[in-house]
C-alpha cells in the first residue's frame, strides 16, 4: 500500500516511525514482538459469537499484510485459528520481492500457540503454502506425533503446564527469528503482556461498536490493576477514511 495515502496526525505526541525502535530496546535473547490487531471502537476484537473479525477495511488488511511481511514469524492463539481456519500469508508481489531482496524466505513461519493442540487437521490452514509450526506443551506435542501438518513442533512448558515464554522465545531466537508478529487473540496477548514480552502494538480502531460482555477484547486474561498496568508511548497515529491506526511502544521501567 502507498504510504503517501496515509495522513499522519499533527498530534505533538506522535512520532515518525522507527527512530523510537532504538536498538538499545532490543533484547538480543528474544525476538522483537509486535502485536497487530483490529478492534471495534469499544475494544472488541470479535462479536459475541466469536466470528472471524472481518470488520477491517481493505487498507487495514494491507497494513496487516505489510507488518506480516516485515516479520520472520507470525504467532497466534489456537482460538484465532479455530475462528478463521486459515492464516494471512504474504501475497502482494512487492512485499514478496522485498523479502526476496532481503534474503528472507518468501513466507514468515506461522506459529500456532496451544496448550492442548486440539486442532482440526482439516483446517485449510494446513493446506496453505506457509511453514506451519506449533508451540505447545508435552501433552499437546504428543497429539501431533502421528499426524502430518506441522513441520516443526516446539515444546516449552512450565511446571503448571503453561507455555514457558522465556524458553519458547529462546528457541525462536536460536531458530533465527528476530521479528515476531502476534495476531491475537486476546488470551495470547494477555499472557505475553503479563510476561513482559510485547514491545509494540499496532491497533486499528474500526468504525463500529460490537458490545457484549462475552465478546473478546484486545487483552483478556486476569487483567491488570491500574497502578501496575503496562504503560504505552504513542509512536505514530494515522487515519484512513474512518479508521485510526495507532502505533504504540510498551514502556519499560
Ligand atoms: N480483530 C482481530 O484483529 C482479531 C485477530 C485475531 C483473533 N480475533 C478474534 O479473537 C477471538 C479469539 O481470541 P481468544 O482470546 O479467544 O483466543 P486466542 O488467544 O487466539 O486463543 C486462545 C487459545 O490459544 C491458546 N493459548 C493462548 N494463550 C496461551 C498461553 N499463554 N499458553 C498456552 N496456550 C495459549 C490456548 O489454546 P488451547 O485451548 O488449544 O490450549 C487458548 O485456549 C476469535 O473470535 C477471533 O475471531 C480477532
Amino acid at each position: 500500500m502507498n504510504d503517501e495515502l496515509w495522513r499522519t496526525s499533527s498530534n505533538p505526541n506522535s512520532h515518525p516511525y522507527l527512530p523510537h525502535r532504538l536498538m538499545a530496546d532490543l533484547d538480543k535473547h528474544r525476538p522483537f514482538v509486535t502485536v497487530i490487531l483490529a478492534m471495534s471502537l469499544d475494544g472488541k476484537i470479535a462479536d459475541i459469537n466469536r466470528n472471524p473479525a472481518r470488520f477491517g477495511s481493505a487498507e487495514d488488511k494491507a497494513h496487516l499484510e505489510k507488518q506480516i511481511a516485515r516479520s520472520d514469524g507470525v504467532l497466534f492463539g489456537a482460538g484465532t485459528l479455530r475462528a478463521y481456519g486459515t492464516t494471512l500469508r504474504v501475497i502482494q508481489p512487492s512485499l514478496l520481492q522485498e523479502r526476496q531482496h532481503q534474503g528472507k524466505p518468501l513466507q514468515p513461519v506461522q506459529i500456532v500457540c496451544s496448550r492442548s493442540a486440539l486442532l482440526d487437521p482439516n483446517y485449510p490452514f494446513f493446506r496453505q503454502p506457509v511453514p506451519h509450526w506449533l508451540l505447545t506443551t508435552h501433552r499437546g506435542a504428543q497429539r501431533w506425533q502421528t499426524f502430518p501438518g506441522f513441520e516443526k513442533i516446539l515444546v516449552a512448558e512450565t511446571a503448571t503446564e503453561e507455555i514457558d515464554w522465556q524458553a519458547a522465545f529462546q528457541q525462536l531466537t536460536t531458530l533465527g527469528l528476530k521479528q515476531l508478529a502476534v495476531l491475537g487473540g486476546g488470551e495470547l496477548v494477555a499472557s505475553l503482556l503479563a510476561n513482559g514480552f510485547i514491545d509494540e502494538f499496532w491497533i486499528t480502531i474500526c468504525p463500529l461498536v460490537l458490545g457484549g460482555k462475552s465478546a473478546p477484547t484486545l487483552v483478556e486474561g486476569l487483567g491488570f490493576l491500574e497502578a501496575l498496568a503496562p504503560r504505552l508511548q504513542l509512536l505514530e497515529l494515522q487515519t484512513q477514511s474512518d479508521e485510526v491506526f495507532l502505533h504504540y511502544r510498551v514502556v519499560r521501567e
